[in-house]
């Protein structure tokens, strides 16, 4: 197989990277970024192997993604924009980078005569409904992040794609992702935060957000597991644990992890990080575990195996 990977030098990207060249010496990956968010230390190291391919580009030019997606076979698309709340200020940046992104790579799949991809979206596009728990079929789907419609936006193109041009999608509603490369994220602001003032952590929120923290590891385990068994024409599944974690216990747990004591924690009136953020994301994951498949670490043991992976890391 002849893989290409968008956004393949970021969090998610980068990880389904360096599995695939792992696990067939048959396979290649070409990885498609323009590095706006992604680190060129997380492909680095795959330049030696002639398996590998990396194209710095950037998908909002179709002459760049057109010519570099000729003699692939499967799409993995992870590229997007990694900060929601900059919506508020540049609101055209998710309708640009996962929008029309996804119509300039799908048309360049058209092109070249590419079949097959995996699409990462989110719980963003079920809307704020507090407890309810989603199931793919849930509706109205109605966002209130731009980033949550763009999402909703790219899911539409690509089922439309794959009905007029015969092409196979797998499209995954991810809780959060977490684990040592993330690039962003409540783990991360909070580690940087502690390092930089050990004495004091702002909290975005009442800390009472409660979400799915899935490690990367059980991210990837679905994905593969998913694209072997899931044979519609559209696939769609939500990818979460069981369990959900909120933002003050996170907190708690870094500061633990950190060995940090009394440290003055300060939180926001709001009960959500930011405009466009969704305070409680509860998944129905019926349709997932039904074809056997589970997530190996809760919430907690996720988050937990996270911090220590980020502490590692960045010393
Ligand atoms: N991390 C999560 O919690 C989470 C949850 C649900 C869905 N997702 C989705 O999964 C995907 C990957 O997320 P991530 O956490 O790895 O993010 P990330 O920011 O680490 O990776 C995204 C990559 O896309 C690249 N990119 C951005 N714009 C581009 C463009 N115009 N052309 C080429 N490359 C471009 C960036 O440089 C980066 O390497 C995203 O689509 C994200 O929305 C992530």
């Amino acid at each position: 197989m002849r893989y290409f990977i968008t956004g393949g030098a970021g969090f998610i990207g980068s990880s389904v990277c360096a599995r695939l060249l792992g696990a067939n010496q048959d396979d290649s990956v070409t990885v498609f970024d323009n590095l706006s968010f992604g680190r060129e230390s997380y492909i680095a190291p795959h330049y030696p192997n002639p398996r590998f391919r990396f194209v710095k580009g950037d998908l909002l030019n179709p002459e760049e993604i057109r010519a570099a997606i000729q003699g692939h076979d499967f799409v993995f698309h992870f590229a997007a924009n990694a900060d929601i709340s900059k919506a508020m200020t540049q609101t055209d940046l998710d309708v640009k980078l996962t929008i029309v992104a996804t119509y300039n790579l799908l048309e360049a799949m058209r092109l070249a005569g590419v079949g097959k991809i995996v699409y990462s979206s989110g719980s963003g596009v079920y809307g704020d409904v507090g407890t309810t728990e989603t199931a793919e079929d849930f509706g109205p789907l109605l966002p209130i992040s731009l980033y949550g419609a763009s999402k909703l936006g790219a899911e539409g193109l690509i089922s439309a794609f794959s009905h007029m041009f015969d092409m196979q999608a797998w499209i995954f509603r991810f809780a959060n992702v977490i684990g040592g490369r993330q690039t962003h994220g409540v783990i991360l602001d909070f580690i940087n935060k502690l390092k930089a003032d050990p004495t004091r952590l702002e909290i975005l929120g009442n800390g009472k957000q409660s979400k799915s923290y899935i490690h990367v590891t059980d991210i990837m385990d679905a994905i593969f597991f998913v694209v072997e068994c899931g044979s519609e024409r559209v696939n769609l599944f939500n990818i979460a644990t069981v369990d959900y974690i909120t933002v003050r216990e996170i907190a708690e747990r870094v500061m633990a992890e950190m060995r940090l004591s009394g440290v003055k924690l300060s939180f926001s009136a709001s009960d959500r990080g930011w405009k466009g953020d969704v305070p409680v994301v509860r998944f129905d994951l019926d349709k997932i575990h039904s074809l056997g498949w589970k997530a190996k670490h809760s919430s907690r043991e996720a988050v937990d195996r996270t911090i220590r992976e980020i502490l590692e890391s960045r010393l």
